[in-house]
């Protein structure tokens, strides 16, 4: 039997559209609840340090409000350790993060950043919320991620997103492949994010081991078009036929 793969909705930027005018809508609340509705397995939402998008109260209503398990994107930094021990998440997938970065670029320095990192994961681990590290697809890291204690992996597809249709996106792909190889080998559960679109999403969904997608940026902009509950079923669909 294959392992289900699961999505996690990313609704971060249906905030950066509340947050163009200062108001209070689009609610990504409301946004979470379509999300349901329409076979998401999760929501995720990213508190930056400057809050450019979600807020503070976004994430106390998610949890008081959303049946689904929360996927809390979080810098490694005191502040945001003590929301998420506060919040209690299901689940807090740790990422870099700078504040003239448009979006995260790039994967944790896992390697370099060991002494920040394994307090932060001890912590968050002891509260019970599912940590993850959101790494590029590069084997050395995963054993130091696993060194570490993590218990899952999120690989970063923006490269294999951004990449030429043809051979470049297909060395891209090898190198997520293999990453999701590793993970498994070290016992690590393994998601996958970051700019996949309809386009780009069949062969990373169709890569067994891995278990959940987490996917925002096109889904909200396809929601424009389509509306976000057809969007959302769109990609579940692309999902499970490359799954199958
Ligand atoms: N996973 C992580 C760790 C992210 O930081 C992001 C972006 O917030 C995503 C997934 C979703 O990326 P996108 O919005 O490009 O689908």
């Amino acid at each position: 039997m294959k392992n289900v793969l699961r999505l996690g909705v990313n609704i971060d930027h249906v905030a950066t559209l509340r947050n163009a005018r200062g108001g209070a809508w689009p609610d990504p609340l409301r946004a979470a609840r379509i999300a349901c509705e329409a076979g998401a397995d999760g929501i995720t939402a990213h508190l930056r340090e400057d809050r450019r998008h979600i807020i503070d109260s976004d994430i106390a209503r998610l949890r008081a409000d959303i049946p689904l398990p929360l996927n809390l994107e979080m810098a490694v930094t005191d502040e945001m350790v003590g929301i998420a021990l506060k919040t209690r998440p299901h689940a807090a997938c740790l990422v870099p993060e700078k504040r003239e970065e448009r979006t995260t670029e790039g994967g944790l320095d896992v390697i370099g950043g060991r002494a920040r990192l394994a307090p932060a994961i001890a912590a968050l681990s002891d509260a019970g919320i599912r940590v993850s590290l959101f790494v590029e697809p590069d084997p050395r890291v995963l054993e130091t991620a696993r060194a570490l204690g993590a218990p899952v992996v999120e690989l970063h597809t923006g490269s294999y997103c951004d990449a030429a249709d043809g051979p470049a996106r297909e060395r891209e792909l090898a190198r997520i492949v293999e990453a999701a190889r590793v993970a498994e080998e070290l016992g690590l559960e393994c998601h996958a994010g970051h700019g996949l679109t309809y386009d780009t999403v069949g062969p990373v969904a169709a890569i067994e081991t891995i278990r959940e997608l987490n996917i925002g940026h096109f889904l909200v902009g396809e929601a424009v078009f389509v509306g976000l509950k057809a969007a959302i079923e769109g990609m579940r669909a692309r999902m499970n036929a490359a799954r199958r």
